[in-house]
């Protein structure tokens, strides 16, 4: 119990001289003032005088004081702090006296800024008493400033800066000849003034000129007089962003041999003319971004043998077509044929074209590629055979495309890629063919998020592969921003969430079965129809077959047999009908050992027809009419037909086998024709397919006993 009273008693004590140091530490001694003992700052306003500040400071921030005099005694109370940073924000200062940085010995910053009541020339005096040997990087900005006196630097001669700004003010000449006396000025920044034009002869010992937001609409002439000394031979970066250059021409950069990075941003070019940076023989990096005006790209606009980097952002250029555009020209198989060292290509937010074969011809030349930028280009198309070429290409954004699907030889072989970003596509499915598996195993960073995720059977490939591999460790965004887009019911629900199942997603669903169901009974009912439609003969035959045989299976006794008789029996038929008669039913009868009476064969010579007629139908034990519409035409048949009737009235229908030859038009058909047609079974011939049924038929019609049962079909 002591123990723990102890032990709780020192707890409180260790944490109170805990709160207690920090407080020291962190508080400023007044309430003017916000300190930081980790950035070793004061910044203190609303004030009259400097006040003293904890002994850690060496940065101090004067913002928003009122100092209008400055000098030795107004840095007593931190003269002991050895002051590294001093920065004066609206201050309404109007004067440093000549000995005002005297005892500040450690400066190797200072900062003026808003302080537009200064007298510059009392600044300059002071400078004298500046630790020279010591100050890095002066700030001279936003002091309204639209000149500056000739001899502002004359204390500086022989000595170095890292920095100089003199930014947001409204110079609108720079006599640049003051600061030759320096030995040597890493940056010098004169961005957001009014400068139309550099006078660059005191350039000498610049590394980085910031000529950012200006109205210079040229490009300075570096060279000295006797033409081709350079004015800047130190100048390795130029930044001439925002201002009004409205043209480049093979001038333009002259005398800059030692630049490495040109930052043409946001001017006024329409026109890329042939070799304009081909001098710069150093030119590393160079940018070109947000000129909404340019129009056309000379083909060897780009030519310049050391050019790695190249940033053509933003620029709404049109590289969907060289030719069908009028508005913008540029010609795709020259653009980069003569950059051959670029190995980072940055064309976000232009229109890529979709043309594949023209996609290839823009990058064909840049093999030695490692990093490719085509975000928001408009792409709807990956082209084949074109990533493989890069064999270093290492890096490759094309997010906010309108990709939804490729080819899975897109993306085969690529194995310096280690960086892919396709995040914000219209990407709805991945599988096995989107992206080869050694590719997934090598990338060390891979964003598909936000795209179009269908959550189907479709993308079960992909949401089992996330699972099973270790893919999602380096998948951006993961699992946030990867939703369902589709289907309805899922529409923003995660992806890592749609878990289907084998069963859900087995290939063969009910519906597939009422699908083939469906085809296959629409078929065989086509079938059917068509077959009925072509052998409706066949049919009829081989139901009158049938019925002829059933009944001779039940058993009827032949009663009246065709023994007793001299034919089995007689054939009426038309002449024009006498050939089939006599070649094909003639032949078929008799091979079956039929006996058949025909007129032209067995009729009596010289009796007379009628009488010949009558005397072998009664000779015959059946009569077999041969109809057709020759049949019906000929009042000689009729006739014939009208005797035979006789017969089928005393002997029933079995007496007569009527074979319907040819079909007979309904213009032909008379009342008897009908009727008979009506009561009797008929065959009909078919030729083809169905003949041996019809002849069997036939000549079972003919042996078939009479007194059966009628028989009623149509
Ligand atoms: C030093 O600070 C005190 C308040 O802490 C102030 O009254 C005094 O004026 C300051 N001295 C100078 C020289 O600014
Ligand atoms: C400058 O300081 C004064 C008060 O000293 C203040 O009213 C004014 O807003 C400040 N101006 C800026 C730009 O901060
Ligand atoms: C300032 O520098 C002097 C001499 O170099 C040194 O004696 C003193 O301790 C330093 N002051 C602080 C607060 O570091
Ligand atoms: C500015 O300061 C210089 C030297 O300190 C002085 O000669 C000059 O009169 C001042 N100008 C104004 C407008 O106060
Ligand atoms: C600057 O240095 C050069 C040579 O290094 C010397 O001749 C010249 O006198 C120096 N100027 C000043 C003002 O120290
Ligand atoms: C620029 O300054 C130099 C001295 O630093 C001077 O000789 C020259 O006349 C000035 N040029 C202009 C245009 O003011
Ligand atoms: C640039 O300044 C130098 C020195 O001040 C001068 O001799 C030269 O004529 C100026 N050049 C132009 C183009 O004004
Ligand atoms: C041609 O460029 C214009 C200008 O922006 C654009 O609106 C148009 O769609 C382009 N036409 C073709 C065929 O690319
Ligand atoms: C690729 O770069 C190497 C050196 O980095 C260079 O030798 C080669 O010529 C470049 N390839 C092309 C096609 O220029
Ligand atoms: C990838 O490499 C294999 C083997 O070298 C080759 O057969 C195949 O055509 C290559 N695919 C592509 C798209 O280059
Ligand atoms: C992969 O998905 C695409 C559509 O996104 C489809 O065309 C392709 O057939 C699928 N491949 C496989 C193997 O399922
Ligand atoms: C995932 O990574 C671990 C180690 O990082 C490794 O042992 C394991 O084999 C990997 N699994 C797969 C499926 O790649």
């Amino acid at each position: 119990m002591d123990f723990l009273k102890l032990y709780f008693l020192c707890f409180i004590w260790y944490n109170y001289v805990q709160i207690q140091t920090e407080k020291s530490d962190e508080q400023c001694l007044t309430k003017f003032c916000s300190c930081s003992r980790k950035h070793s700052r004061a910044r203190c306003n609303r004030l009259m005088y400097i006040p003293r500040v904890p002994s850690y400071v060496v940065v101090l921030e004067l913002e928003n004081n009122f100092l209008s005099h400055i000098s030795m005694g107004t840095f007593r109370n931190v003269s002991n702090n050895n002051l590294t940073s001093l920065s004066f924000v609206n201050n309404s200062i109007e004067v440093f006296t000549a000995d005002a940085f005297k005892e500040l010995n450690y400066l190797r910053q200072l900062k003026i800024s808003h302080e537009t009541e200064l007298n510059i020339s009392s600044l300059k005096m002071s400078f004298q008493n500046v630790n020279k040997q010591r100050m890095q990087k002066m700030y001279f900005v936003n002091n309204g400033w639209t000149m500056l006196p000739l001899d502002f630097f004359s204390d500086f001669i022989n000595y170095t800066l890292e920095k100089l700004s003199f930014g947001d003010n409204i110079l609108r000449n720079f006599n640049s000849s003051q600061l030759s006396g320096f030995s040597e000025i890493h940056t010098l920044s004169v961005e957001r003034n009014e400068l139309v034009f550099l006078n660059s002869s005191g350039l000498h010992t610049i590394h980085n000129l910031v000529l950012i937001s200006n109205n210079i609409f040229e490009i300075p002439n570096f060279c000295s007089d006797e033409a081709g000394q350079s004015l800047v031979p130190k100048l390795s970066r130029l930044d001439l962003k925002d201002n009004a250059i409205r043209k480049l021409g093979l001038s333009s950069f002259k005398c800059l041999e030692n630049l490495r990075e040109l930052i043409l941003d946001e001017n006024r070019i329409l026109v890329l003319e042939n070799d304009i940076f081909y001098r710069l023989t150093n030119l590393k990096t160079l940018f070109i971004n947000r000129m909404p005006h340019l129009s056309t790209i000379k083909p060897t606009a780009f030519r310049c043998s050391s050019l790695e980097v190249l940033k053509f952002v933003q620029n709404e250029f049109h590289f969907e077509s060289s030719k069908k555009n009028k508005t913008f020209s540029y010609d795709p198989s020259e653009l980069f044929k003569h950059s051959p060292s670029l190995k980072k290509v940055d064309l976000t937010r232009n229109h890529m074209t979709n043309d594949p074969g023209i996609f290839r011809k823009i990058f064909y030349p840049l093999s030695n590629l490692t990093e490719l930028n085509l975000q928001a280009t408009y792409i709807r198309i990956l082209p084949e055979r074109l990533f493989q070429r890069m064999s270093f290409l290492k890096t490759l954004h094309l997010k906010g495309n309108r990709i939804t699907t490729w080819n899975r030889r897109v993306f085969e072989n690529l194995t310096s890629l280690r960086n892919l970003y396709m995040d914000g596509n219209y990407i709805r499915v991945i599988n096995e063919s989107s992206f080869p598996i050694p590719l997934l195993r090598s990338l060390e960073s891979f964003d598909i998020s936000q795209n179009k995720f269908w959550c189907t059977c479709a993308q079960k490939w992909f949401v089992d592969y996330l699972r099973s591999s270790n893919i999602s460790k380096i998948l951006k965004n993961w699992p946030k921003f990867y939703r369902c887009d589709y289907p309805e019911d899922k529409k923003d629900v995660l992806l890592m969430k749609y878990k289907p199942t084998d069963a859900d997603c087995s290939t063969w669903s009910p519906i597939f079965t009422v699908i083939i169901v469906i085809v296959v009974s629409i078929f065989l009912v086509t079938v059917m129809l068509i077959l009925m439609f072509n052998c409706q003969a066949n049919i009829r035959n081989l139901i009158y077959l049938f019925r002829v045989i059933k009944q001779k299976r039940k058993g009827y006794i032949i009663l009246n047999s065709s023994a007793s008789f001299e034919y089995d029996a007689f054939v009426i038929y038309c002449d024009s009908d006498r050939q089939w008669v006599h070649l094909e039913l003639l032949k078929h009868l008799e091979e079956m050992d039929l006996k058949v009476c025909i007129h032209h064969r067995d009729f009596d010579v010289g009796e007379h027809i009628i009488d010949n007629i009558t005397k072998y139908v009664g000779k015959s034990w059946k009569v077999v009419v041969v109809m057709s519409n020759n049949f019906t035409k000929s009042e000689w048949c009729q006739w014939e037909l009208d005797l035979v009737q006789e017969r089928r009235r005393r002997h029933g229908k079995d007496a007569l086998v009527l074979i319907m030859h040819s079909q007979i038009d309904s213009s032909h058909m008379t009342n008897s024709i009908r009727s008979l047609l009506d009561t009797t079974p008929h065959l009909r011939y078919q030729k083809g397919l169905g003949e041996d049924l019809f002849w069997s038929a036939i000549t079972k019609a003919v042996r078939k006993p009479f007194k059966d049962p009628p028989t009623a079909i149509l």
